[in-house]
């Protein structure tokens, strides 16, 4: 029997945002201004998604399980602490290149050491995130009903503001095969007021190619006739 993934979607996105910030990182003049604060910029963004996905897994689906399973989580909490700090402390490390470059120093080899610590800190979230689907998964099939797991979702969603919804929305367009995306705005059409899938549409318009946004688009009038 097929049970309910509870990771599959912000992992994905998670996995997505990553990989494309290292992408950045890796084509980074650490000479050029510019091209820091874009890359600061993306730090930024990327960080507040990993900082509140793990806020919402021990908010809301550690937070439950814990209360059936004592202590199932405490793994995983205590990577997510040691993960924060490490993503602060590059973000310290960017804004201080910033300002030497500001300054007219010359940054590339605290650059590249910036670029290895970014490609550190991917091993360590792909590590804890699989840790989460390969270790902890399995404990909350055990103990939870698909039922309660699909109830995480509208708690998460609930507790964030349009803001961080639009962010999460970009890197899980980006990151989700066509028939799942498809599905999921079949749903925003069917049960949200116009507006909120127009701006979603629009979203899902500046991520993906052309031809894959006419795909979707297309799918959900098809099913809404
Ligand atoms: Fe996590």
């Amino acid at each position: 029997m097929t049970r309910t993934p509870l990771f599959d979607v912000p992992h994905k996105a998670l996995r997505y945002a990553f990989s494309a910030l290292l992408n950045r990182a890796a084509t980074t003049d650490f000479s050029n201004l510019e091209d820091l604060e874009a890359l600061n910029r993306q730090m930024s963004e990327v960080f507040e998604l990993v900082k509140s996905h793990s806020h919402h897994e021990d908010d809301f689906c550690f937070e439950a399980l814990d209360r059936i399973a004592p202590n199932a989580t405490q793994h995983d909490r205590m990577e997510h602490i040691r993960l924060h700090h490490s993503l602060d402390d590059l973000q310290v490390h960017a804004r201080n290149l910033i300002a030497n470059v500001r300054m007219g120093q010359d940054e590339q080899l605290a650059g590249t050491g910036l670029y290895t610590a970014l490609c550190e800190l991917h091993a360590e979230m792909l590590q804890h995130m699989m840790e989460e689907e390969r270790d902890t998964q399995p404990i909350f099939w055990q103990y939870m009903s698909d039922a309660e797991i699909m109830a995480f979702e509208p708690q998460i969603m609930a507790a964030m503001s349009p803001e961080m919804s639009a962010l999460w929305l970009r890197y899980i367009v980006a990151s989700q095969p066509m028939p799942k995306l498809t599905t999921m705005f079949q749903g925003i059409a069917l049960h949200a007021p116009d507006f909120v899938l127009a701006a979603n549409l629009s979203i899902a318009e500046s991520v993906l190619p052309p031809q894959q946004y006419l795909r979707l688009k297309t799918s959900i009038h098809t099913k809404a006739a």
